[in-house]
């Protein structure tokens, strides 16, 4: 019976976890995990994994009129399923299947902090 409570007790937590929006903090960690290797700790596309042999730089995300052109669906679409599919390098990957939802909504706020800016409606 004691560990019947403890599975339920579990599968409850585990529940919650996965409902509840990513912290600040865990985006930070993601990012800097993730997407800093190429965009830059402070996202301004100068990551250690850039070379003069990139075809293209990685987006520099404090820049506001560049961002600004992106609405919050462009940045997810171009998260989730990589540069070709918003026709841009495949130089930037996929993340749908490595980030939850939810992880990829903290990194658009993310993104939307460093350039300080609200991206184009819809
Ligand atoms: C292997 C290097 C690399 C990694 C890792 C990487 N990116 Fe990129 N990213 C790029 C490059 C290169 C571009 C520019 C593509 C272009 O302009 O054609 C880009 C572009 C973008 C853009 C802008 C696309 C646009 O329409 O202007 C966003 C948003 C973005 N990346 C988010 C992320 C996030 C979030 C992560 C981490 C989950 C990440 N990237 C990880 C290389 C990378």
């Amino acid at each position: 019976m004691k560990k019947l409570m403890i599975v339920a007790t579990l599968a409850a937590l585990a529940s919650h976890v996965a409902t509840v929006p990513t912290t600040a903090e865990e985006t930070e960690k993601v990012f800097a995990f993730y997407c800093a290797q190429c965009h830059g700790l402070g996202g301004k596309g100068d990551g250690p994994n850039v070379t003069k042999d990139f075809p293209v730089s990685p987006r520099n995300f404090t820049n506001a009129e560049e961002m600004d052109k992106l609405s919050d669906a462009d940045l997810k679409n171009v998260i989730m399923d990589g540069g070709p599919a918003v026709s841009k390098s495949p130089m930037m990957p996929p993340w749908g299947k490595t980030l939850t939802a939810e992880q990829v909504d903290g990194l658009i706020k993310h993104l939307r902090a460093l350039c300080n800016c609200k991206g184009k409606e819809g």
